[in-house]
């Protein structure tokens, strides 16, 4: 891979969670941008937005400045359709925080879904029961790339005339039963931060096929502005510039190739942890879907002899770099204690916060680094069992 820079941050682990791929074809196109003194939103912006447009198949692309904004962008629009301040958007309880700091951004209540700790997603059973009058939209979030339920998510929203936003930040290359996984609801929202598959090193983008939507959210992503100074929406201040579409045009050209390497990777160490699935829920690719690898999640299973943490430092020992495996958002993040939900409403997302941890499967992980991977939970599991 060309360029690429390993972001681990304490140490030089062995196998590192994250890389990020700089392409020389982008490094020209930034010193370009450079030279051409037009570095805010422009031409390569324009380009960057038609080429990803374009890889999912969608209509429109809109960029922004990260996949939160993407999110809480996407949520603004309800306003378009006659949402009010304070209604209400469906999430899932365990997800990275951004994605209920987005909808609160935009001004809504996050109402919570616990997921189910086999596929990390929100548990479809349990949408219907927290629909309310105020609820306005859906926002699954396809976590570590693996397909939300859409089928049923987007069978509930048409009863009940909701909005679905994806959340699709983690899963750049995910499908479901044949569709790109970004283009399944009204909008899409992904975060290009470094780690991920498209990357602009800072940035997001979300897709639509709808044109209104499309202008709906170039406008709220530039202060809600419509013509020179007039502004009809409350909008952010969330534009991409120059040398980031830059480095996303570089990431685009490279896409099959990052995420054959990804797909390579995933696939042989669900192969290799086939061993210990006494011992770890991981995840698992069905027929009717393809991961779009993030990352690798590992959950302990109930009643084992050792802890979460204990694993995690023995990982960490071993130089494989980990990252926990979020939190449950409504009753782990004290940030959300105004919502008022106690410890034991969202019992997955809780297990998976305290059992569960991710591990880089990047393009720049060698097999060989899987292997050794394997090796260390064998070596683990012999010392704690
Ligand atoms: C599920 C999810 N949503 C939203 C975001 C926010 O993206 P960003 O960090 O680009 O703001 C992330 C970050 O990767 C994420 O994992």
């Amino acid at each position: 891979m060309e360029n690429s820079a390993a972001l681990s941050t304490k140490k030089d682990y062995r196998v590192p969670f994250g890389t990020v791929s700089i392409t020389d074809e982008a490094v020209k196109l930034i010193n370009k941008a450079l030279e051409s003194k037009w570095v805010t939103r422009g031409k390569y912006v324009q380009e960057f937005e038609e080429e990803f447009a374009a890889l999912f198949g969608a209509k429109f692309a809109v960029a922004v400045s990260s996949g939160t904004d993407a999110d809480a962008i996407a949520c603004a629009t309800l306003y378009d359709e006659g949402a009010q301040r304070g209604d209400e958007v469906i999430v899932p309880a365990l997800t990275f925080v951004a994605t209920a700091n987005a909808v609160v951004q935009a001004g809504f209540r996050p109402v919570f879904v616990d997921v189910d700790r086999n596929t990390l997603n929100m548990n479809p059973d349990a949408i219907e029961a927290v629909i309310t009058p105020k609820t306005r939209a859906i926002m699954p979030v396809h976590l570590m790339g693996k397909p939300a339920a859409m089928d049923r998510i987007m069978d509930i929203a048409r009863r009940h005339y909701l909005t679905v936003i994806e959340d699709a930040a983690e899963a750049h290359g995910a499908e479901l039963n044949g569709k790109k996984i970004g283009t399944i609801g009204a909008m899409a929202a992904f975060s290009l931060y470094a780690a991920h598959i498209v990357t602009t090193i800072e940035g997001g983008i979300i897709l639509t096929n709808s044109p209104k939507l499309a202008e709906a959210m170039q406008s709220l992503r530039n202060h809600g502005m419509v013509n020179k100074f007039e502004f009809s929406r409350i909008g952010f201040s969330a534009k991409m510039n120059e040398i980031e579409a830059a480095v996303g045009l570089g990431n685009i050209a490279i896409f099959e190739d990052i995420l054959g390497k990804r797909r390579r990777n995933l696939l042989y160490l669900i192969d290799l942890f086939q061993e210990f699935d006494e011992y770890f829920i991981t995840l698992r690719e069905e027929d009717h879907e393809k991961i779009g690898p993030h990352a690798f999640s590992i959950i302990l299973r109930e009643k084992l002899p050792f802890t979460k943490e204990s694993f995690v430092e023995f990982l960490d020992q071993e130089g494989v770099d980990s990252r926990n495996l979020f939190y449950s958002i409504p009753t782990q993040c004290p940030s959300y204690q105004f919502l008022g939900h106690k410890l034991g409403d969202f019992p997955e997302a809780e297990y998976c916060a305290d059992n569960g941890t991710h591990i880089g499967i990047h393009q720049d992980i060698e097999l060989n680094q899987l292997d050794y991977v394997a090796e260390v939970v064998k070596k683990f599991l012999k010392q704690n069992l």
